[in-house]
Formats: C-alpha cells, structure tokens, sequence
C-alpha cells in the first residue's frame, strides 16, 4: 500500500510591522516554537514556518488527512498566540484576518486561507508550494492554466504520452457557491471563459484526467465574502506537485517567468503585476507592493519532507534566482505604468470588485447630491 501523506499550508495575515508590510521575528518565532511542539509530539512529521509579505505562512506535513480539526486547531492557536503577540507589540493589524472568535473544528470560513492535499506518497514526489501577498485566489488563475493546460508552456503535455489525457480543473464561482470540472484540452475555452474572470471563478484543485491523481491544491478564501466588507485582501496559498508523469519543475516555474497583472494591490482596489520574489525579498513596499510571490521546493517522504541529519527540511528557495530577473524588471516597470493612472481604471479595479473595498462608504455621502440630469 502507497503511504498516505498529507501537505497543509494554513496562512493568517495576524499583524505587521511598518505598516502592511512584513511578518517580524518574534511572530515567525511563534510559528517554530508551536510547530516543532507539535512535531515533537508527534500530530505533525515535518514542519516549515515563513511569510509571504504581512501573512504568516504554516507549511506542516502530517497522516490525518485535509481537514482534520487537530491540525486545524494547532493552526489557529498559533495564529491567536501570533496575533496577541502583535498586539502586545502594537503591530499593524494585529488578529487583522482572524475574523471569527469561536474555534470549532475546521479554520476555513473564519479568515485565514487553506491548501491542502492529501496524498500517495509515488517514489519521489517533488512539490512546489506558492504563497502570494496583497493578492486574491484568482491570481493563480492564470500560471495554473499556463502549468496544466497550455502545450506551449508545458512542453510534457506535448511530448509526455504520461500526460497526454490531459488534467481536469475544478473551478469554484466564489458569488454563487458552487463548483465545475472542466477537462483540458477538450474544454480549454470553456475552462479560459470561466477563469479568465478570476474575481469570482477560481481553480481550486487539478487532477491527472487519466486516474484522477491529485496535482494541485489552491487556497479560496475571499475575505471580503467572508466580512462582508473589506478587511484586507486573501493573500492565497498553493501546493503544486511536479514530475514523472506531471508538469516538470521548470514546466511549473515558466508562467513567473514574465510578470502578469492581478487584482489586489493597495487597499485591495487595485491591478499590480506580480512579482515572483526570493524569501528575502517578500516584504511589500511600493505602493504596498507590488504583489508578491514566492516559491518553495520541497520532496515530500515517508510522511514528512525530505530533511537533513538535523531534522531541519530541505526547502529550495525557487524564485531566488537571476532566471526571474526579467519577470521582476518586468514588474516594476508595469506597476510604473499602473500607478501613472492613479486612480483611473483600469489602474483600480472596475465597479464591481469595488463595491468590496471602502469605496461604497464614499458613494454613500454623495448619494443625496445626485439630481436629475
Ligand atoms: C492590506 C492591504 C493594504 C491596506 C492599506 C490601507 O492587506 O492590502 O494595501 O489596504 O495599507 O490600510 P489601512 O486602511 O489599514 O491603513
Ligand atoms: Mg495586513
Ligand atoms: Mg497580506
């Protein structure tokens, strides 16, 4: 029997330094000290903590399968711990997406943001872990159709006779509530129609179309959805698992190669490019950004991830690499461009996607002065 392994990425903006900016030490410490806890005790096998911008990023592989309330609780008492700390600290939005008090077996639907994939273990299993800041879920929209369904992005779905059945999307509509398997490449235009609206339409997991075999898992909170008003933007996570029979690494990392534009910039009212960024780079700046991402290689094994004599992971820091360059150049000379519109769309988001910020506050005021043209 194939062991079963799961990866859970739980990520909470808990509170920042400088403004909504980076995570600062002695919350990523809070992080380690919790997680190693739990791995000595055994309800975790391996453990990474980092940050993507102002949101703290938990990476623990585990046996109890997506979803399980212990997992699940040792994620949000940890970001309790965080948030409180922050709040000692006066930090910036301290417990900013911790939206709901009560704890009651699952942390989806109370702010912070889940992926989460349960596996068999195949021989070697790469795996690459996303996490984005001051973005949506949607942004992932777009690298994920370029990794499993574009042939001229992922040359394997080409040359692979593994791949050549193709890869089922499921695709979320987070208004309505529902969801949709659309297979590429018999419904690559029905799939690109969906997400190429990726404010509402989301990719939240990929399968092998010939044996239904688990690739990717993306993170779907809307926060907005969530409080019903704006209260900071969902900053997703994803887990993308590559090789032997799937994309290749290189084949997963070539959508970063070039900066594409996502909804989520200053105020979560705004277009940036993003820019795929090393750890040491993932804090935002300018204009609260540009939007960031970052990567992380790792080999899931034997119930963990791959790690030294010393127990410590053997994590690959995959955008720290000069092969990006171009993508972040890129970047700031789109988030130039963008930010020389100021507050003319499409440099801010359109009507729609608005009337989740603080902008309906602003109309309200007005409302009385409109008369009949
Ligand atoms: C937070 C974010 C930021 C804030 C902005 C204003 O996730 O995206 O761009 O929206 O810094 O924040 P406040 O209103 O807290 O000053
Ligand atoms: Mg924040
Ligand atoms: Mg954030």
């Amino acid at each position: 029997m194939p062991e079963k392994t799961t990866i859970s990425v739980i990520k909470c903006d808990v509170g920042s330094l400088a403004g909504h900016h980076t995570v600062p030490k002695p919350l990523l410490e809070i992080g380690e000290k919790r997680l190693k806890k739990a791995q000595e005790n055994g309800l975790v096998n391996s453990h990474y903590v980092f940050h993507a911008g102002d949101d703290l990023e938990l990476l623990m592989v585990h046996k109890r399968g997506e979803n399980n309330p212990e997992i699940h609780k040792l994620a949000w008492n940890t970001f309790q711990e965080a948030a409180k700390k922050a709040s000692d600290l006066k930090l910036y939005g301290a417990g900013q997406d911790l939206l709901k008090t009560a704890f009651s077996g699952n942390i989806r639907g109370m702010g912070p943001g889940v992926a989460e994939m349960e596996i068999e273990e195949r021989g070697s299993d790469p795996i690459v872990v996303f996490a984005a800041d001051k973005t949506e879920p949607g942004a992932f929209n777009y690298p994920m159709f370029r990794i499993f369904g574009d042939p001229m992005s992922t040359a394997g779905l080409v040359i692979d006779p593994d791949m050549a059945g193709g890869f089922k999307f499921e695709v979320l509509d987070l208004i309505e509530n529902k969801k949709i398997i659309l297979k590429c490449p018999e419904e690559m235009y029905e799939l690109i129609a969906l997400i190429g609206t990726p404010g509402r339409y989301t990719v939240s997991h990929v399968r092998r179309a010939r044996d239904d075999l688990i690739c990717a898992a993306t993170s779907t909170t809307k926060l907005s959805l969530i409080a019903g008003k704006y209260v900071g933007k969902d900053d997703p996570v994803s887990i993308v698992r590559t090789q032997h029979g799937l994309p290749a690494l290189g084949e997963v990392l070539v959508p970063f190669m070039h900066s594409f534009f996502v909804e989520g910039w200053m105020r979560g009212s705004h277009w940036g490019p993003l820019m795929p960024v090393g750890l040491k780079d993932s804090k935002c700046t300018a204009f609260d950004g540009p939007p960031r991402m970052v990567a992380l290689g790792l080999q899931i094994a034997h119930g963990g991830i791959a790690s030294d004599d010393q127990g410590n992971p053997l994590i690959s820091d995959l955008f720290d690499d000069p092969a990006f360059d171009l993508a972040r150049r890129e970047a700031v000379e789109y988030a130039v461009t963008l930010r020389r519109m100021g507050e003319f769309e499409p440099a801010r988001l359109s009507t729609d996607a608005m009337e989740y910020t603080t902008l309906p506050k602003l109309l309200e005021k007005l409302k009385g002065r409109f008369k009949p043209a």
